[in-house]
């Protein structure tokens, strides 16, 4: 099996990448490393003989994601500007990765032989629409630049299931995190910044007053979560919320931290940020029913894994 992994360099995506290598799949790592880096792809080390190719390329490009996708059975798109907060700041640049970028992932799959995409969609995508667990036909609307391009995303995995019969999958992650999550902008997500900063000694940032929620989910269960796509759809257009199923607000992921970390830790508290998502958590129910998916990692379990990687 062949597969192309779009972003593949960067947080998910590298973690996508270390399971199809542990599973003898041929990979291609398709991505401009904005914020991807090769070290993520250091795990091929481990696994002498196997087949990992690296192509630095814009998914924006549609003539670069057509050669590289040639030949490939299934396409992992994870390639995206994945902070909501840069959305807002630039729409227009967003748009262009993570709208257009998906597009022409759809296109190339089409002109290419590819059979399936399965897609990083986003929690995003749902806003701050008040019906609380978010479950798959819960209204949609986006409250960022970000969330726009996911559902647009999602509209055209759809149209070209409809159309032209290829096979996509959308996976609308909910707020994943674990080992290689990049803290380094202050658009990073929040676990990767806390984390780091605790380590180091330093304080902590919470934008609003702490009580805004997450459906945290640790990234080995949303690469499992894509090999059951990758596995058990043939066919169609499919859409599943992939979360934890638990909701988790920053106090008392902070509170984890302490206990984890066994010190104390200065906490600011500064203004909301503009289009920050107050409510978000799902319901996993559909996933699990429909493709077995069996999420194995509480957020305090990730991230004492976590933690102990950092060490
Ligand atoms: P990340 O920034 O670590 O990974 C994104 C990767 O895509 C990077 O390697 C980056 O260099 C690459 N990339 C960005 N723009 C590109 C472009 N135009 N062309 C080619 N490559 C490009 O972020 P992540 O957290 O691993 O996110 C992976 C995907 O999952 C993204 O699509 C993101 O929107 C989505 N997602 C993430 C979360 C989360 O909580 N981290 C939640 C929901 C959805
Ligand atoms: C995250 C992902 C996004 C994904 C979405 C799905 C990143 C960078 N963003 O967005 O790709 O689609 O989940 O739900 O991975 N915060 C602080 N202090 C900080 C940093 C953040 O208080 O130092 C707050 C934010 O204001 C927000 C919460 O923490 O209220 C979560 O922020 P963040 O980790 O950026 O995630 P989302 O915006 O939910």
């Amino acid at each position: 099996m062949k597969i192309c992994i779009t972003g593949g360099a960067g947080f998910i995506g590298s973690h996508i990448a270390e399971e199809c290598v542990k599973k003898g799949y041929e990979v291609i790592v398709f991505d401009n490393f904005s914020t991807g880096k090769k070290e993520n792809l250091s795990f091929v080390k481990n696994f002498p003989g196997s087949s990992l190719k690296i192509v630095k390329g814009d998914v924006a490009d549609y003539k670069a994601v057509s050669k590289a996708v040639k030949g490939c059975n299934a396409i992992f798109h994870e390639a995206a500007v994945a902070s909501v907060q840069k959305s807002i700041e630039n729409p227009p640049a967003t748009f262009e990765s993570n709208a257009k970028g998906t597009l022409n992932v759809l296109e190339a799959s089409r002109n290419n032989g590819v059979t399936k995409v399965i897609f990083a969609c986003s929690a995003a995508i749902f806003g701050d629409h008040p019906e609380i667990p978010k479950r798959e036909d819960s209204p949609v609307l986006p409250k960022s630049p970000y969330g726009a391009d996911k559902y647009i995303s999602e509209v055209y995995l759809r149209l070209y299931n409809e159309l032209y019969n290829l096979t996509t999958v959308s996976l609308r992650y909910f707020n994943v995190f674990g080992p290689r999550q990049d803290p380094s902008s202050p658009y990073s997500g929040v676990i990767s910044i806390f984390t780091t900063r605790i380590a180091q000694g330093k304080d902590i940032t919470v934008f609003g007053d702490g009580k805004q929620y997450r459906d945290f989910i640790f990234v080995k269960d949303v690469v499992q979560a894509n090999m059951l796509a990758l596995e058990k759809i043939n066919s169609g257009f499919h859409y599943y919320n992939v979360g934890y199923g638990k909701a988790t607000d920053l106090n008392t992921l902070i509170a984890i931290l302490k206990k984890i970390y066994n010190k104390d830790i200065k906490v600011n508290y500064a203004e909301a940020r503009a289009g920050d998502i107050k409510e978000s958590v799902t319901d996993p129910s559909k996933i699990i029913k429909e493709l077995g998916f069996t999420p194995g990692y509480s957020v305090e379990e990730g991230l004492r894994i976590l933690v102990e990687s950092l060490q």
